[in-house]
């Protein structure tokens, strides 16, 4: 397919990421004599709403899916594309990573600690390329307007995509880790210098009133 508009051709590969057995073999194979120059890790999972960890509908299916799309994406996507990049000595890999991966988040366990994964090992990864004309990039976004963060109306801290890329972008070979845009590098600065016994306590208040909230939803409905 060509995108006419940009002037570029298109290629689509369909995978199910929570299906880590089958997809990355079909992956490797459309990918076959394409050089790939970037690498975006985007693809990511969370809950419908924040939950303790027993709580969550079919455990065992959610604990395998959040790590599936969320984590063994990342490596293996990486996998695949870096050897290339590495032989031409030049590419870039953005990892998008959270804001919730940088501190443990009550009733959001799994997916802060599938976050948490990802920034570490963009940051590992980076450190163990960088020299060899590879950029990789940690992104950590705070509130995004999508459909996973169910957020509709944007806001100076709640960015739409498109604003929040733009500035992200901007950051690529600057940033080995980011927060993407200014509003969510003040969020992650005042992440840091508040006193760790006060961000636990507005976190776990936070989440229950939002798990109060969705749970008085669902009975409504
Ligand atoms: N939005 C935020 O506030 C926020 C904050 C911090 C970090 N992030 C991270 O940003 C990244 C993008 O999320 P988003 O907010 O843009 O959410 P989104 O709109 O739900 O996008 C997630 C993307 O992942 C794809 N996806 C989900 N499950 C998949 C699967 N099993 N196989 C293949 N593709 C699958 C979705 O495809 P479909 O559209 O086909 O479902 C969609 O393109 C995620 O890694 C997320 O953790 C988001």
């Amino acid at each position: 397919m060509s995108g006419e508009k940009f002037k570029v051709e298109t290629k689509t590969i369909t995978a199910d990421f929570e299906d880590r057995e089958t997809i990355y073999s079909n992956i490797k194979a459309g990918l076959e004599g394409l050089e790939i120059g970037i690498l975006v890790n985007n693809v990511g999972v969370s809950y419908s709403y924040p939950q303790y960890f027993l709580e969550i509908p079919e455990l065992d299916k959610a604990i395998d899916k959040l790590i599936n799309i969320n984590v063994i994406s990342v490596c293996k996507m990486t996998r695949l594309v870096l050897p290339g990049m590495l032989e031409r000595s030049k590419g870039v890999i953005v990892n998008i990573s959270s804001l919730a991966g940088l501190q443990p988040t009550p009733f959001l366990t799994i997916y802060s600690a599938t976050k948490a994964f990802v920034n570490f090992f963009s940051q590992g990864i980076n450190m163990e390329y960088k020299k060899r004309g590879v950029i990789i990039q940690s992104v950590l976004p705070y509130f995004v307007v999508t459909k996973l963060s169910k957020i509709r109306r944007p806001s100076t801290f709640k960015p739409t995509p498109e604003w929040y890329v733009k500035y992200a972008l901007n950051t690529v070979g600057l940033e080995s880790q980011t927060s993407g845009c200014p509003a969510h590098d003040l969020m992650a600065w005042f992440s840091k210098i508040v006193p760790t016994w006060y961000s636990k306590k507005v976190m776990v208040e936070t989440a229950l009133k939002a798990r109060a909230y969705h749970m008085k939803k669902l009975k409504e409905n």
